[in-house]
């Protein structure tokens, strides 16, 4: 089977065997498959955004298909809702904006699935996946229980979690709880977005109104996976000294950079790789993005093999250049 149409890269992996997971009742069943035969290998595919996949997959691949949104709690102060894996993100944000619930608003047109987002804590334009999440359930594939995670459980960070450790492989997550604050400001601090929602005359935006903002944005800057194959944001914006940084601003002055609260900052990965002259430049089937540097494409017929050379050319001459190691975004699956 190819895996083609089912990851954002548009890598034609074959896969050996693809089994739809559309009902947590058959996920039993799958774990007395797993304990009768302990070497059979399992990969979880959600939207396939975050991935970056081999030419040929001998593991089974569990397609996560499990759909279902609902409201479940309501107070004065905060809306829960929960939504089950394998619903489309984007859908989703725009359901709870339809419910009159602001929060994941500068999360729009994020690629992939609610079940994948905590994975890697999506985040984008000021906030992140954890400022609206309240918990999550997940299958353990080996026990054949199910565990309910607490936001210090998944311990968050930037664009990491407790699931994108291999401890946690066996791990399904079902279904993500989301706790919405009815007390709603909006998050217009990142880069143009204050300037762009001005622009139209409003001052006190609605979260629609920040959501088709964001999403005109992103839609200037970053190529439509149906269009160009990509994984979006291929590096984490390195976290490093401020003495590193003092020390990168003599002899590159116009070094983009973060402070951050802890005394540490962000250096823009994307102003990096540009300035390593990689901005635009294609080698064989792959190549970086013309509009975005951090973002790493496919001109048709990619491999993953392809993509891991690019990476670690980009890797090398970053490192040579400012002496910061980027640290790979998206997920290989071997
Ligand atoms: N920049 C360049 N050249 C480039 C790209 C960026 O010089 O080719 C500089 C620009 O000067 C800009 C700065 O880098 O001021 C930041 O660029 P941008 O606002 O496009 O954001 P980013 O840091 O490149 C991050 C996230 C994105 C997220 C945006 C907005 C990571 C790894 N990426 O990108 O997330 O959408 O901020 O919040 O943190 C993703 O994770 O897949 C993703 C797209």
């Amino acid at each position: 089977v190819s895996l083609k149409n089912h990851n954002t890269f548009g890598i034609n992996a074959i896969a050996d065997n693809v089994l739809r997971i559309s009902s947590v009742d058959q996920l039993p069943e799958l774990h007395a498959r797993f304990k009768a035969q302990p070497e059979l290998g399992f990969v979880f595919l959600g939207g396939g955004s975050n991935v970056i996949l081999p030419d040929h997959i001998e593991a089974l691949v569990l397609q996560i298909d499990l759909k279902g949104k609902q409201v479940i709690e309501r107070d004065n102060n905060t809306v829960l809702v929960s939504a089950s894996a394998g619903e489309n993100w984007h859908d989703f944000v725009q359901w709870t904006i339809a419910q009159g619930l602001g929060g994941l608003e500068n999360l729009s047109l994020i690629p992939g699935t609610v079940g994948a987002a905590p994975i890697q804590n999506i985040g984008a334009y000021g906030r992140e996946l954890k400022d609206c999440f309240y918990s999550l359930r997940a299958y353990d594939l080996l026990s054949g229980e199910e565990h309910v995670f607490s936001k210090e459980q998944c311990a968050f960070a930037y664009r990491d979690s407790f699931f994108k450790r291999p401890e946690s492989r066996h791990l399904l997550i079902t279904e993500v709880c989301f706790s919405f604050d009815l007390d709603w400001q909006p998050e217009l601090s990142y880069g143009d977005v204050a300037q762009r929602l001005k622009g139209q005359g409003i001052s006190k935006p609605t979260p629609q109104q920040v959501s088709d903002t964001i999403c005109a944005i992103r839609r200037s800057k970053l190529p439509d996976p149906r269009e160009i194959g990509n994984a979006g944001s291929f590096f984490k914006n390195p976290i490093i000294s401020i003495e590193l940084r003092d020390r990168i601003l003599e002899s590159y002055p116009h070094c983009v950079s973060y402070p951050l609260p802890n005394g540490q900052c962000k250096l823009a990965a994307g102003w990096l790789i540009e300035q390593a002259g990689w901005k635009g430049r294609q080698t064989g089937n792959v190549g970086v993005y013309e509009k975005q540097a951090l973002v790493l494409v496919n001109h048709g017929g990619a491999t993953g093999m392809e993509v891991r050379a690019l990476a670690e050319a980009i890797q090398n001459d970053v490192a040579q250049k400012f002496g910061v190691r980027l640290e790979v975004e998206p997920i290989f699956i071997d």
